[in-house]
């Protein structure tokens, strides 16, 4: 195998596990002799004057442990894709034409993408183009298809989880319901991981319509059990049975999610009478040192990424399945978003053990 010199970049939302994810890669790549460019600020840096930064032993020493990422990300700009939970743009040729030029400028022969749904698809795009597109899946709302996991997840459900026994204590003190609103989009993940693991009594996900009457019950029969306190989980894209999901924003890109907390909060008030507080823990979720569990997972991507680069499985993705890091096309993962499913096991055993969904 020749020399190659690759590009990588870090694209969307940031998360943690992006750097253990760049040192991986780095240190892949040098065992087979090959140079690694880092472009900064996502698809950006490849469009001139190009922005990118040599990834070797010593710069990428020391960061697996650091949040976010040290390329910078974003999930604004030119090659911007995804608009909402089903809306999709198409990169302008001349944008992807740039690019092209960059990597041949640079005679830089694969460039890994490190992204979540909306970067994949971008990464899809280039390579319809014909660009040499390995991709490696982030994101803390874990709603990629085709694989069972991405990282930066664990990290942000171990916030969520911390969160909560903080809020139970003075929930229970006060007597009162705290509605703790999380991230996650249109998937219910990281608030259905996050409220089992945080002991929450009622989690409403957008999979599951909720009804606000149902929602009052459940903390009604609390009462009548002797619990006085009520905790409560809610994802950013839930949605009440015949409403709609709460936006901040609408407008080019992703759409910005948000608010719901409160909706719910003054609906629990009106119908229960209780003293109701919120907190939306909003990007505390995405900060910070990533879990063990995403340490790993992103150095076994980033070490398998470099292995796809050099079986030239252009297209293709890394992902988790069982126990496995193994590969699929990126096509695969961008065609449907991976959502709770109501009927699945661990809703059962979240009711099992008197977790409300409000339905
Ligand atoms: O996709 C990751 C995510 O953190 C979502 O959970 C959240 O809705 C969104 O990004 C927030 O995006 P921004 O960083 O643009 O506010």
């Amino acid at each position: 195998m020749m020399a190659r010199k690759i590009g990588v970049l870090t694209s969307g939302g940031d998360c943690p596990g992006l750097n253990a994810v760049l040192r991986g890669v780095t240190r892949a790549a040098m065992a087979l002799g090959w140079e690694v460019f880092g472009f900064e600020d996502g698809f950006e840096g490849l469009l001139p004057p190009s922005r990118s930064l040599r990834l070797d032993r010593a710069s990428t020493a020391g960061i697996m442990h650091l949040g976010g990422t040290i390329l910078h990300t974003t999930n604004k700009g030119h090659f911007v894709t995804k608009t909402g939970r089903r809306g999709k743009l198409q990169v302008p040729p001349g944008v992807i034409e740039k690019a092209r030029a960059t990597l041949a400028e640079m005679e830089i022969s694969a460039l890994v993408v490190i992204g979540g749904d909306g970067s994949m698809t971008t990464a899809l795009q280039l390579f319809d183009a014909g660009l040499p597109v390995v991709g490696v899946p982030k994101t803390i709302d874990n709603d990629l298809a085709a694989t069972s996991m991405t990282f930066g997840f664990d990290s942000a459900v171990a916030c969520v989880a911390e969160s909560l026994d903080r809020l139970h204590t003075t929930a229970t003190s006060h007597r009162r319901v705290i509605v703790v609103e999380v991230m996650g989009r249109h998937a219910g993940w990281i608030a259905l991981h996050g409220g089992l693991a945080g002991g929450a009594d009622i989690i409403l996900i957008p999979e599951i319509p909720f009804d606000m009457d149902r929602v009052a019950e459940a903390i009604g029969r609390r009462d009548e059990q002797g619990c006085s306190s009520t905790l409560m989980v809610v994802a950013e894209g839930a949605e009440a049975a015949h409403g709609e999901q709460i936006y901040q924003r609408q407008g080019q890109g992703e759409v910005r999610l948000g608010g719901i907390g409160e909706w719910v909060a003054a609906g629990v008030a009106k119908r229960t009478g209780k003293d109701v507080r919120t907190c939306v823990l909003g990007h505390l979720q995405r900060g910070g040192a990533p879990t063990t569990f995403d340490r790993i997972l992103g150095t076994r991507f980033g070490v398998k990424a470099v292995e796809l680069i050099e079986r030239e499985l252009w297209g293709y993705m890394v992902n988790f399945m069982g126990d496995e890091v193994g590969e699929v096309p990126i096509a695969h993962a961008v065609e449907r978003l991976r959502r709770v499913s109501p009927e699945s096991e661990i809703i059962r055993a979240a009711r099992a053990v008197e977790i409300s969904f409000g339905d």
